[in-house]
Formats: C-alpha cells, sequence, structure tokens
C-alpha cells in the first residue's frame, strides 16, 4: 500500500522553499567575489549562459524527476532504473558533506552577530577571525583544539534545522515565508546604504566593469558553471526533493524559471552592497579597491566587517544587519540539504521522521567538529573546492545522461508541459542530451587536468588527498552500498501510475 506524501501547503510555500534553498552564503559573498575574480562585469555573460544552458535546464529536470517520481534523488532514480540509484545518494551524500561545512560558516555568522553589537572586530579583523573565532593554526595537519565560539554556533545552526525540520515540510514552509524576503529587505538596505556612501562608485567599477579578455579564459566558465550549480543547490538532490512533495499536476517550467530568476537577482543585488562598501572603505584608507579585496571567505568575515567598522555612523547596526542577511540566508539553504538526506533515507527505510532528523542533525554537527578545530578553515576550503568543482559537475553531467539518454529527454519533457504554465521546446531535449552534458563534461576534463598537475593552493599533498580527492571518491562506494540495501518501505520502487 503506498504511503501518502506530505504536501507543502501551496505553490508559494514550495517556490519560497526553492529560493530559500537556492539563495544562501553563495550569494553573498561567493558570487561578488567569484565575479569580481573572473572579469567583473563581464562575468555576468558566462553567468548567465551558464544560467540558461545547465542552471534552468537541470533545475526543470530536477523538479520534473522529483514530481513525476514522488521521491527524493535516490528512489525518483531507481523507480526509473534500478541500476542507477547509486547516483541518487551519490547526490544527495555530497549535499550533506556540503552541509557540513556550510552550518560552520553559518557557525562563524552566530559570533559575528554577537560581535557586531560592540563592533568588536574594530582595528583587529584578521585577528578577530583566525584568532578570537577560528583559533586557526598554520596549515591542515596541525589541527589544534575545537574552537569553544565556533562550536557554540554550531549547536545553535544545527538546533535551528532540528527545530523546523522535525515538524516536517508544512512548517517548512511556513519558515521560509520570513526567511526567504527577510534577507532580500535587508540586502536592499545594506545595498541602499553601500551606494551612497562616498567612493562606493569606485567598489561599483570593480564589481562591474567588463574584462572581455576574461572571456577567453576557460577558468572563467568553468567557475561560471560551477557558481550556477552551488547557488541553484543543483546536483545536492535538494529540488528532487523538494519538488517530490508536490502534487504531480504542479507547475514546472514556471517555477523553475522564477526560482533561477530570482536566486541571480538576489546574488547581482548582494554584490551592490559588497562592492559598494568596500569602495567607501579603499576611498577611506587612500589606497585602491583592489587592495582591500580579500579572497573567498575572507571577503564577508574580513574585508566587509572592517569596511563597516569605518562608516560614519551605524557600524553596530549594519554590521548586525550583514551578519542577519548571511544567516537567514543561509538557513534555508542548510536546511534544505538535510532535507534532501532525510526525504532520501525516509523513502527507503522506513524510519520514525523525528528520530531521523535528530539522528541526521547529530551526524552533521559530529562531522561540522573537524572543521570547527584550528585546522578547520584549512580543511573547509580543501573539501569546498574539490566538492564543488568535481562532485556537484559529475553529478549534474550523469543526471543529463540518465534522464536523456536511459530515460529519453523528450518522454520527460511529455510529462512537463502538460501541467506548466510555460511550454519547453525541443531546445530541452537538446540543451540536456547534447549541449549541458558537452560543456559539463569539458570543463570536468579541464579542470580535472589542471588539479592533477597543479595542486590546489600550497597544501601539503596529504591534505589534499584526504580532504579533496578521497572525499570526493569514497562516496562513490558508500552511495551504492546505500543503493544495494534492501528497502524497508514496500512501495520503494513502485512507479506512481501516468
Ligand atoms: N544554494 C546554496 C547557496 O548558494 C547552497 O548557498
Amino acid at each position: 500500500m503506498a504511503i501518502k506524501r506530505e504536501r507543502w501547503l501551496n505553490r508559494p510555500a514550495f517556490v519560497f522553499a526553492a529560493i530559500g534553498s537556492a539563495a544562501g552564503l553563495g550569494n553573498a559573498w561567493r558570487f561578488p567575489y567569484i565575479a569580481y575574480q573572473n572579469g567583473g562585469g563581464a562575468f555576468l555573460i558566462p553567468f548567465f549562459i551558464a544560467l540558461f544552458t545547465a542552471g534552468i535546464p537541470l533545475l526543470i529536470l530536477e523538479y520534473g524527476l522529483g514530481q513525476k517520481m514522488q521521491a527524493g534523488a535516490p528512489g525518483a532514480i531507481a523507480r526509473i532504473k534500478k541500476i542507477w540509484e547509486g547516483l541518487g545518494w551519490w547526490a544527495v551524500f555530497i549535499g550533506f558533506i556540503i552541509m557540513s561545512y556550510y552550518a560552520v560558516i553559518m557557525a562563524w555568522t552566530w559570533n559575528y552577530i554577537y560581535a557586531a553589537l560592540s563592533v568588536a572586530w574594530d582595528g583587529k579583523v584578521l585577528e578577530f577571525f583566525y584568532r578570537d573565532i577560528l583559533n586557526s593554526t598554520d596549515g591542515p595537519l596541525q589541527f589544534g583544539p575545537i574552537s569553544v565560539p565556533v562550536m557554540i554556533g554550531l549547536l545553535l545552526t544545527w538546533f535551528v534545522i532540528w527545530f523546523i525540520l522535525h515538524r516536517g515540510v508544512q512548517f517548512l514552509g511556513k519558515v521560509v515565508l520570513v526567511t526567504v524576503p527577510l534577507p532580500i529587505i535587508l540586502l536592499l538596505i545594506l545595498s541602499a546604504r553601500a551606494v551612497t556612501l562616498p567612493g562606493a562608485i569606485e567598489g561599483l567599477n570593480y564589481y562591474l566593469q567588463p574584462d572581455f579578455s576574461a572571456l577567453l579564459d576557460y577558468n572563467v566558465w568553468v567557475a561560471a558553471y560551477s557558481q550556477v550549480f552551488f547557488t541553484l543547490s543543483l546536483g545536492f538532490g535538494v529540488m528532487i526533493a523538494y519538488a517530490s512533495y508536490l502534487p504531480r499536476s504542479s507547475d514546472i517550467n514556471n517555477n523553475a524559471i522564477i526560482t533561477a530568476l530570482a536566486d541571480a537577482g538576489i546574488s547581482f543585488l548582494a554584490g551592490f552592497a559588497v562592492f559598494g562598501t568596500l569602495g567607501y572603505m579603499a576611498g577611506v584608507q587612500n589606497v585602491g579597491v583592489e587592495s582591500v579585496v580579500e579572497e573567498g571567505i575572507g571577503l564577508a568575515f574580513i574585508a566587509y566587517p572592517e569596511a563597516i567598522s569605518l562608516l560614519p555612523f551605524g557600524a553596530a547596526f549594519f554590521g548586525f544587519i550583514f551578519f542577519l542577511t548571511l544567516l537567514t540566508l543561509g538557513i534555508d539553504s542548510a536546511f534544505s540539504l538535510a532535507e534532501s538526506v532525510i526525504t532520501s533515507l525516509d523513502d527507503k527505510f522506513k524510519v520514525n521522521r523525528s528520530i531521523l532528523v535528530s539522528l541526521v542533525c547529530l551526524f552533521g554537527f559530529l562531522l561540522g567538529l573537524v572543521f570547527s578545530t584550528g585546522a578547520g578553515l584549512w580543511w573547509l576550503d580543501i573539501v569546498d573546492h574539490f566538492v564543488n568543482n568535481f562532485g556537484l559537475a559529475v553529478v549534474g553531467l550523469l543526471e543529463c545522461i540518465f534522464i536523456g539518454w536511459v530515460y529519453k529527454a523528450d518522454k520527460m519533457r511529455k510529462f512537463i508541459n502538460p501541467v506548466s504554465d510555460v511550454q519547453v521546446g525541443v531546445w530541452w531535449d537538446i540543451m540536456i542530451k547534447y549541449v549541458t552534458p558537452l560543456i559539463l563534461g569539458i570543463s570536468i576534463i579541464l579542470s580535472l587536468s589542471e588539479r592533477l598537475v597543479v595542486p590546489y593552493r600550497d597544501y601539503p599533498t596529504t591534505s589534499l588527498l584526504f580532504g579533496g580527492w578521497a572525499v570526493v571518491l569514497v562516496l562513490i562506494p558508500v552511495a551504492f552500498i546505500f543503493a544495494r540495501k534492501k528497502a524497508s518501505r514496500p512501495d520503494f520502487l513502485d512507479r506512481p501510475s501516468d
């Protein structure tokens, strides 16, 4: 007997949850920095090409798969071809690894929210981040003790995720009605403040001025595709799980376009808030903007706080608002990653949801402790690089092959179009069967061949082997072990009738 599946309250609840999953830490610090590093304004060209050639077609694919098969990634794939089930588990486990360090970045954010009240980083941004919060060591092989502030932040993050998830997707649908619009409003406030600061224009020029020669560099294209995957939560199994809680007659195409464009808009907006403020700081310090732009994570936790402390007034207020924005952006992405694991396990194994949620949260917390040690930042950087560049793109490529060739793209399109407000044409089949896999394949080969020759940053080889290659590869046999396990739910392989 088929078990009745939980449902979203209504269409907006699903759309908000999907936008909430997509818009996260990736939009507020990753996008502005990646854009700046890869050609500034010209990066928008590969970014939007990636959005239309891979992002939207794959989002439609993931929504279609989850909604049609009414299961999370492993179940949905297994209902089409059992032998491919491992792909679903691999995607879900990659999402789980991402979630384990994502929650740690959120743990830093809690600390910064508290610190903002007294602008505690004033005059010592580097020391505050590396010593006071992270208690960072000099390299990945020197672990050092677990940082207490990070552990407390991690506990808070997992408590919030647990609190929301154990009540089920209906409750989650209510939470996102707050956690999606709130950071957008906060970002608008921050952007308005940023662009009215003296010197802001220099920062914005820096962010948006196109360097068209960057378009000839394949690394820029690889960066654009991996940013689109990360930011749209593609290849984690999240969007498949979320769509599985929709009735089979729900819209797909329009929901996918709304999610993708809203997410891109939030990224773009975040760039104004960040670079406008950095432009102001460069002006105050009488230096060029390039010398205040910190790399990656440092942009949000070093450069931005420093700029905030130089504001003519309201440093505590704007600091608080910025980190609250990061927290509210991140929280719905974090619980979506956990939900993907929970949905997938729940579909196959009969486990009480409360127990399952508690176990996943506990396990996520324990895994996060590795990233909370003194070496945590280095491991986080390594795992993030490998999982994003290889894990997500390979899952995306295999999803295209699976739906495009094994299941057949036109068969999926014939399911998607009749339920959707807007129709996709044969172009969608062409994207899924040829264009997207070809682009992903080329970008994987190029980045793989570079990575095999040039080690990532100057990390010791042992840490790259364990934190990089092993993390991505070990998940494959684990995924297949889960795929071979006997389902305890009798309807696990029952394909919903057409
Ligand atoms: N899509 C999420 C983000 O951008 C994971 O942060």
